[in-house]
This record gives structure tokens, C-alpha cells and sequence, in this order.
């Protein structure tokens, strides 16, 4: 049978494929099978877009052959992420028409940011396909679907004016569909910074902040289903903007020392930020507040200040650099992370090189890389000079092996100390759990499974290809 999901690469935060806890099904209601793409915003998109279903009586479930509405919420970032949805579809296709000759019913839909980008290319390409919705219409999935099952094709990607937080049937139950001790909650959503290489701004729209009273009332029933730890979601989170209870204007450190008052949330983080939307509050913040976890992801993209300037990111290497200090005078031990891409229109060795010694001097905990890709619609795009893929391939290698031997030297240099781990999930050996470590690692512990959701002390003891080992320290 079609494993849909045997193919794809593994998650990153940055546009990659994320797994995402479902419910599992009960009785003979109908099913629907979500596979996500993208970003941690498109993670929470499904969750919310579950929450829509459910309300309509369909339940989650892993296995795609025992769905009867199997739903692609897409990424558009690069190329490879959107051919990565065609070839689904192709698979798809095959399976629905063996299931149409049992007489059996499937539906085939496709939301997130290539059914934003690409509407009608979907319909044109894809015949299979019942559905198209954009992110800013998913709260109208259950609509849609009726229409589709009455024969029509259905587009969806108009930006609704209505707020689609506000009108999500299943908006009470988020808290209960999350489940875990961790969880996203979108604040913002949108782009209006027009990097020149990326599609965010046509497919997400402009940025948008969610009102305070909603953020707050989502996190306190997120808290009260056992959630410790959330993770605000933005594309630009650190735009986010609000009104204080008080009239003021409040930014997102406002929010986070508002946040950090909700009794049992024990922590806190945000991504993704802009250099630019770093202000003074959110560098108090993370000087002050215990709740705000020590690791930021800055993305930079690129340490030449011609390749800064023509990828539109207004500011230099120079400014990053000085960000970083003032963020490491507030909070010493905080961990960075970045995004970087390699081969950007016009891009020469010594652009490259520059790139590399902003690596060196800033030392990241962590990073994603990308080779350049083009994308329809983007300024970029229309740039002459493009860089020979062979180019790109060898700087990202170069790239690449730098950035992975800062993380492993910055998991090498928390071996000996001691850390609050939040025990997360049930780890691979019975008795071992897996926890959180401030800095985002994933850390193998002795534990209880009765203790999911603690907080313990552990020292670090080792490191593992992609986790860490520790022992608890008994108080
Ligand atoms: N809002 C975030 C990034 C969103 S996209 C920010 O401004 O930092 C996530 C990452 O994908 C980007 O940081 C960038 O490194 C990468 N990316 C975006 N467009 C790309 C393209 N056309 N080619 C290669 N990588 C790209
Ligand atoms: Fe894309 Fe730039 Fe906006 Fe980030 S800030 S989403 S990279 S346009
Ligand atoms: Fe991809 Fe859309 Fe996120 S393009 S990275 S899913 S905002």
C-alpha cells in the first residue's frame, strides 16, 4: 500500500515536515488524515483545521488508506517543497481511484501555502483533487467540503475578511486537542518585509496580529489541558502588536511579561523573529523573565552586506552582530539559531566567505541552510547572475559542516551542567523519558511516565547523534 509519509525528509523548523499528534479514530465516523509540510505555523493550521473537523464529526487518524478526506496542508518556501506535493497527489490519485471502484468514497484536499500560491494550477494539474483552501479560509474547510461532496471543485483562497480565529467551530477545544505538555499558539500571522527570494508576503498576506484577550485565553486553556510550555507562533512573530488592557500600545515583550503571569506556564519562547522587530522590551524581557527559555532563532540569511541589501533584509551584518551582543549582555547564556541561504542571485566566493565569518564570530547552537531557490512571483526571481546549482551545492557543503560543528560543540559544552529538563514524552527504552532542555535539545532521562509535564534537575552526561543523556539529581 502507499506509504505517503515513507518519503518525506524529517522535521526542521524552517520549512521542513513536522509529525503532528492526532486523536485516534473510534467507531465508524469519517476520517480524515492530515499530513503537514512547512512550518510550525502550518503544524498549528492543522491542529485548528482538526478542531473544524471535528466539530463535523470527522476523527484523526495516521494511516491515510483509512481515511476518507486525506488533507495536504503544503509549504511553497522552495521548489522542492511544493514538487513534493504533486508527487503526494500522484500517489493519491492512484489510491482514489482504486477506492472509487469499491464504491467508497475519498476526498482529496490541499490547503496551506501552495494551495494559497497556486489555486486553479492545483484543479489544472491535480484532477483528484476536491479541495483547494488557503490559510486564511481554513475555517471554512467544513463548508467547502459539503459543496465539493455536492460535485463542485471548490477554491478557497480569497482573504477572508472575517478573523478565521474567531470563527473556528472547534476554537474551544484547542486546548484538548493539544494534548502534550508543549504547544503552538499562532499570534501572528502574515509578512510585509518582502525579502526578495521569499513567497511568504503573496502566500500569507500581510501581517496581522491576534487581539491580546485572544492570545491570553487560548494560553490559560492550553495551561488548564496540561501544557507547560508554549511556543508563540509568528512569521514575523516579534512584529506582533497589540492594546494593553491599560490603552497602551504593547509589543511582543509586553506580551510575554503578560503571558509569564498565567499561573503553571512554566515557559515560554517565540519564533520565528526579524533582526529588525528585536526592540529594548524584548531584550528586557529575556534579562528578566525566568519563564522566557534561553534560545532565540534570528535568522540572518547571509553575512555580505551586498547580498543583505539586495535580498531587501534592511540591515547589515554589522547591525545583526551588535543585536546579538546586546541580547547576550541581557541573557549570557542564550542559545542561537539561525536560517541562512547559500546562493542568492549574484552571490560571489567573497559574499560567501563573509557569510562564514559571521558564522564563526556569532557560534550558533543551531541552524538550517538552504540552497537558493527560485520562486515565481519574487523579485528575486527576475534577477540576472543566478548561481550555478554546482556553486550552491559546494557552499552549502562548506556551510553546512561549520554550522554542524558549532552544535556539536555547543551540546559538547553542556556536558557536567545542570538543567531544568521538562519531561516531554515517553522515551525508547521503558523507564526512560524524553525531556526539553532549555535550549530546545532533546534529553533521554531515567523517569516515570507518571512524570510527563515535571520539571526535574538533571545534570547533562553525554551527547547522542541528536539528543542528549542525562542523570536526575536527587534533591
Ligand atoms: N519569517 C522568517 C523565515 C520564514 S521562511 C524570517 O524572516 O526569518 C524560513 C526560511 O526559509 C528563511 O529564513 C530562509 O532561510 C528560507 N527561505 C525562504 N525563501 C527561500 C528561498 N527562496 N530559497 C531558499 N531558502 C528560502
Ligand atoms: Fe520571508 Fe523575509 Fe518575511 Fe521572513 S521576513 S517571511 S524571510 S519575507
Ligand atoms: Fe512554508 Fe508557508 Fe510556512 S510557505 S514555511 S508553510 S508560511
Amino acid at each position: 500500500m502507499t506509504d505517503l509519509t515513507a518519503t518525506l525528509p524529517a522535521a526542521t523548523p524552517s520549512g521542513g515536515d513536522i509529525a503532528i499528534p492526532q486523536a485516534s479514530p473510534v467507531g465508524n465516523a469519517r476520517k480524515v488524515f492530515i499530513k503537514t509540510y512547512g512550518c510550525q505555523m502550518n503544524v498549528y493550521d492543522s491542529m485548528r483545521m482538526g478542531d473544524a473537523l471535528a466539530s463535523e464529526g470527522y476523527v484523526t487518524t495516521e494511516t491515510v488508506e483509512d481515511a476518507d478526506l486525506v488533507l495536504l496542508n503544503t509549504c511553497h518556501i522552495r521548489e522542492k517543497a511544493a514538487d513534493k506535493v504533486y508527487s503526494a497527489l500522484g500517489r493519491l490519485r492512484d489510491m482514489k481511484k482504486e477506492r472509487n471502484a469499491n464504491g467508497r468514497e475519498m476526498m482529496i484536499g490541499v490547503a496551506g501555502c501552495v494551495a494559497q500560491a497556486e489555486g486553479e494550477e492545483i484543479l489544472r494539474r491535480a484532477p483528484a483533487v476536491d479541495v483547494v483552501i488557503g490559510p486564511q479560509t481554513y475555517h471554512r474547510l467544513p463548508q467547502a467540503l459539503k459543496r465539493a461532496r455536492a460535485g463542485e471543485r471548490v477554491i478557497e483562497t480569497d482573504y477572508a475578511v472575517e478573523d478565521k480565529f474567531e470563527h473556528l467551530p472547534g476554537a474551544e477545544r484547542a486546548a484538548i486537542r493539544s494534548r502534550g505538555v508543549t504547544a503552538f499558539l499562532t499570534v501572528q500571522e502574515g509578512c510585509d518585509k518582502f525579502c526578495t527570494f521569499c513567497v511568504v508576503p503573496y502566500t500569507r498576506g500581510s501581517e496581522v496580529s491576534r487581539p491580546l484577550s485572544q492570545i491570553l485565553d487560548e494560553a490559560k486553556r492550553l495551561v488548564d489541558a496540561g501544557v507547560r510550555e508554549v511556543t508563540l507562533l509568528g512569521q514575523n512573530v516579534n512584529a506582533w502588536h497589540g492594546t494593553g488592557p491599560d490603552g497602551a500600545a504593547w509589543g511582543l515583550g509586553d506580551l510575554l511579561y503578560r503571558l509569564a503571569e498565567i499561573p503553571g506556564l512554566a515557559r515560554l519562547r517565540y519564533t520565528t523573529s526579524h533582526p529588525r522587530d528585536m526592540d529594548d522590551r524584548l531584550i528586557e524581557a529575556h534579562q528578566n523573565l525566568r519563564a522566557l527559555m534561553p534560545y532565540l532563532h534570528l535568522p540572518v540569511q547571509a553575512g555580505s552586506d551586498r547580498i543583505l541589501k539586495a535580498m531587501n533584509r534592511r540591515h547589515t551584518a554589522a547591525d545583526y552582530l551588535r543585536l546579538i551582543e546586546r541580547i547576550r549582555t541581557a541573557r549570557p547564556d542564550i542559545a542561537l539559531s539561525g536560517d541562512f541561504i547559500v546562493g542568492f542571485p549574484g552571490e560571489t566566493d567573497a559574499d560567501f566567505e563573509d557569510t562564514l565569518r559571521l558564522v564563526e564570530t556569532v557560534e550558533y547552537a543551531q541552524a538550517f541552510s538552504f540552497k537558493y531557490s527560485t520562486r515565481p512571483g519574487t523579485p528575486g526571481a527576475d534577477l540576472g547572475s543566478q548561481v550555478d546549482d554546482a556553486v550552491k551545492a559546494e557552499r552549502l557543503e562548506r556551510l553546512q559542516a561549520l554550522l554542524l560543528k558549532q552544535q556539536h560543540a555547543f551540546a559538547e559544552g553542556c556536558v557536567g551542567k545542570t538543567i531544568d529538563l521538562l519531561l516531554e514524552k515517553p522515551g525508547r527504552m521503558p523507564d526512560q523519558l524524553i525531556g526539553r532542555s532549555p535550549w530546545l535539545q532533546s534529553v533521554n532521562v531515567d523517569a516515570k511516565t507518571s512524570q510527563i509535564g515535571d520539571i526535574i534537575q538533571v545534570r547533562i552526561t553525554g551527547t547522542g547523534p541528536n539528543s542528549l543523556f542525562a542523570e536526575r539529581i536527587e534533591r
